[in-house]
């Protein structure tokens, strides 16, 4: 009996044994993969701190420009003149103000880009000036939001401000400082949520009467029922 026992209580160590090496063996195949999980990730995650305002906000952007005529209206014009702190070590903004390390801002939204003449801007400046002539406020959105991003090469060396509800109180508050005649949109159905789709449909507005209406007030609803028929309003627009 003893014996017996003894050699079953063997068996039963073997059986233990090899059990415990599988684990072993499983846990080892986990780790490993683990190391490797875990060496991709920060590769992944590097990508998406550096990239997340040239991917998420980009593309958001695309989806879904800022609707100023909307925004600017309602913006805080106090938030906006404190987020200005940050410019002032390049920038005046007083009339006839002196250019700084930037040139004077006095009337610069909406006018021309390079507005000073006085000033030395950088060759990334100029050739931006080729493309985009006007400071309007999608241009100065952009602007703000990553200098560098998009002006490859500008003198401007300032990281930006990613916060969008900064950026518009900032703009709207430029406005005020000598830029008053530059009307305000009217706001723009095509900017506004649940006109994010239409971008890609391309089908002309065989009715585009109301289009406003239309678009504000069942605007939730349709969007899931009829998305053919929200996508042709905003599209000509655009
Ligand atoms: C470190 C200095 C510095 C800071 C900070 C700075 N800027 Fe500038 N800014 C410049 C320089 C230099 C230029 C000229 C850029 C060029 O020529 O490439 C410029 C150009 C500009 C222009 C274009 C002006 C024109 O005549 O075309 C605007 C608009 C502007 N800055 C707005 C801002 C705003 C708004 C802020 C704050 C959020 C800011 N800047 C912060 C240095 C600065």
């Amino acid at each position: 009996m003893r014996r017996r026992g003894m050699s079953g209580d063997l068996k039963w160590n073997k059986i233990m044994g090899a059990c415990l090496g599988t684990a072993f063996a499983i846990l080892v195949v986990q780790q490993v993969s683990g190391m490797v999980y875990h060496t991709k990730q920060p590769e992944k995650m590097g990508y998406f701190v550096d990239a997340p305002d040239e991917s998420a906000a980009g593309a958001a952007e695309e989806v879904l420009p800022i609707d100023w005529g909307t925004v600017l209206p309602t913006a805080d014009l106090a938030a906006g003149e404190a987020a200005f702190a940050r410019c002032q070590a390049c920038h005046t903004v007083n009339s006839g103000g002196a250019d700084g390390i930037g040139p004077n801002l006095f009337a610069v939204v909406g006018g021309p880009a390079m507005h000073r003449a006085g000033f030395a801007y950088s060759d990334a400046m100029s050739k931006h000036k080729a493309e985009a002539p006007t400071w309007n406020y999608d241009e100065l959105d952009h602007f703000i939001n990553a200098p560098g991003r998009y002006v490859p090469g500008t003198k401007m060396s300032f990281a930006g401000i990613r916060d969008e509800k900064t950026r518009i109180n900032l703009i709207a508050w430029l406005r005020t400082q000598g830029s008053g005649g530059y009307a305000i949109p009217a706001p723009d159905p095509a900017r506004q949520p649940g006109a994010a789709a239409p971008a890609e449909g391309e089908a002309p507005a065989a009715e585009g009467d109301a289009a406003t209406e239309a678009g504000s007030a069942p605007a939730d609803a349709p969007a899931a029922d009829a998305p053919a028929t929200q996508a042709t309003n905003p599209a000509p627009q655009a």
